[in-house]
């Protein structure tokens, strides 16, 4: 111990990194440009000279972090810091703490709640969900642990694309801020592996793959640009077309119910549709660990008379045990349903048309889905959600947490293509409604 660490000396951008004071600073924007590098050498540095500072660095898996950052790590402070491998911890001698931690799913950051860290790095930013960078926000605080004053801070490295890329984007480099966020907290410094001379020397060849991407993918991770490649499988979606504040909905249109369920969450909505055939998300339930009894209590718990509600498919399959479905079990609970279509890429076809903008009723040019404000994860989730790597035409199931309001949402949006639309009388004529009759229940519910 008390040995002096070998730092080697940062590239021009990376200096910038190291000096900025803001609240939240971000690096990178390509690939290669130093930015795991910047991170931990950022996070040794800020160890060694704020005794008892607390400090928090995260990657969203548990390969890339230990490959990244606990190897390199172990390496430079092997006579430095103590490692604490169960807990993923080094102690320094001046009683500073670097917490190394991973957040494969979603939910993962809550591991985090309550504790307090002055300084968080997120390593790969544009990985993590709008959801989890807020949730890591919270624990941002002063810890009463480190000696000297520290305003807390966070840091992020980053590249486009990712279910990260529209927040990302937003705070650092379209720099929109809402409510409280205020431009003066976000810094942002580009780097591109052409800053890096480490690689520019020792991987000539990473530098010429790079160079030799096609077109989008080249602009988005050999320079940075954040417009071309995002992977975003809904870039339809735009906050300031789709969100809008609630207002009291009149009672003669038509309230849809639609759901996505499973253990690991409740995903469901009210959607009222006005006679224009526009629909409003009005209502939304996103809940884990509810039992079928009080998922339809949940469910049915609603002030609105729902005209039908939607399920998907894979409900209606039987247990071998009892024979009985979980359509049937939400039945016996008083939610009677229509079985939704299970084809996944018409669906989100059809969700695409709601979200594009076209002429209205007024002659304004307006998409066909509004979602309600307060219906937070949909808002979060529809941006955030991938295209699917090894079928371009789906969305990606990863990660996981994000899929169930798209989901439901697709149950609708399939169920009552905006093509299909008929008025009211003109609505039982349609093919794919009989199509329907043999899943139908009742309308009730
Ligand atoms: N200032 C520096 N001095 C010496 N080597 C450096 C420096 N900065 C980065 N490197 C080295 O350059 C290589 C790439 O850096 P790093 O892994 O930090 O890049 P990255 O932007 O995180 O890459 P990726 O996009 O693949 O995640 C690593 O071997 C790293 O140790
Ligand atoms: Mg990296």
């Amino acid at each position: 111990m008390g040995q002096v660490v070998q730092i080697e000396k940062p590239y021009p951008p990376q200096v910038d990194f190291f000096m900025a004071q803001s609240r939240y600073i971000a690096y990178g924007g390509s690939r290669g440009g130093g930015k795991s590098w910047a991170v931990r050498t950022k996070a040794m540095l800020l160890a060694l000279n704020y005794p008892g500072i607390q400090i928090l660095l995260l990657r969203r898996t548990f390969p890339e972090l230990r490959e990244n950052h606990v190897i390199p790590l172990m390496g430079k402070l092997q006579d430095v810091a103590d490692y604490k491998s169960q807990d993923k911890y080094f102690i320094f001698p001046n009683g500073s703490r670097l917490v190394l931690g991973y957040c494969r799913n979603e939910t993962d950051v809550l591991q985090y709640q309550g504790q307090a860290y002055e300084v968080i790095f997120l390593d790969e930013a544009t990985q993590f969900t709008e959801f989890q960078f807020q949730a890591i926000t919270e624990i941002n605080r002063s810890s009463g642990m480190c000696k000297a004053k520290f305003e807390p801070r966070m840091y992020f490295s980053c590249n486009p694309g990712g279910v990260g890329h529209m927040w990302v984007k937003r705070l650092f480099i379209d720099r929109k801020y809402r409510n409280s966020e205020r431009e003066e907290d976000y810094t942002f410094v580009r780097a591109t592996v052409y800053d890096n001379k480490y690689i520019l020397e020792n991987s000539p060849n990473y530098v010429r793959t790079l160079e030799n991407l096609p077109e989008n993918r080249r602009k988005a991770m050999l320079y940075g640009d954040w417009d071309i490649f995002d992977g975003q499988y809904f870039p339809e979606f735009n906050r300031e077309l789709h969100v809008i504040r609630p207002f009291t909905i009149p009672m003669w249109w038509r309230f849809y119910r639609v759901f996505d369920y499973g253990l690991d969450m409740l995903a469901a909505y009210i959607i009222a549709v006005d006679t224009f055939n526009n629909a409003y998300v009005i209502h939304e339930i996103h809940e884990s660990n509810l039992i079928i009894s009080d998922a339809a209590k949940k469910m049915l718990d609603v002030p609105w008379d729902i005209y039908c509600t939607f399920a998907p498919p894979d409900l209606w399959g039987r247990s071998q045990e009892s024979g009985k479905s979980r359509a049937d079990i939400f039945a016996d609970n008083g939610l009677m349903m229509i079985k939704s279509r299970n084809d996944r890429v018409a669906g989100w076809l059809s969700v695409k048309e709601y979200l594009k903008p076209v002429q209205n009723e007024m002659g304004e040019i307006k998409p066909k889905l509004f979602i309600f404000e307060h219906c937070r994860n949909l808002i979060a989730h529809l941006p955030a959600i991938q295209i699917d790597e090894k079928n371009p035409d789906d969305c990606a199931n990863e990660p996981h947490d994000i899929t169930h309001s798209c989901d439901a949402l697709r149950g609708f949006c399939i169920m009552r293509p905006i093509e299909a639309v008929k008025p009211p009388d003109e609505s039982w004529k349609d093919d794919d409604w009989e199509d329907d009759l043999d899943s139908f229940i009742n309308y009730g519910g």
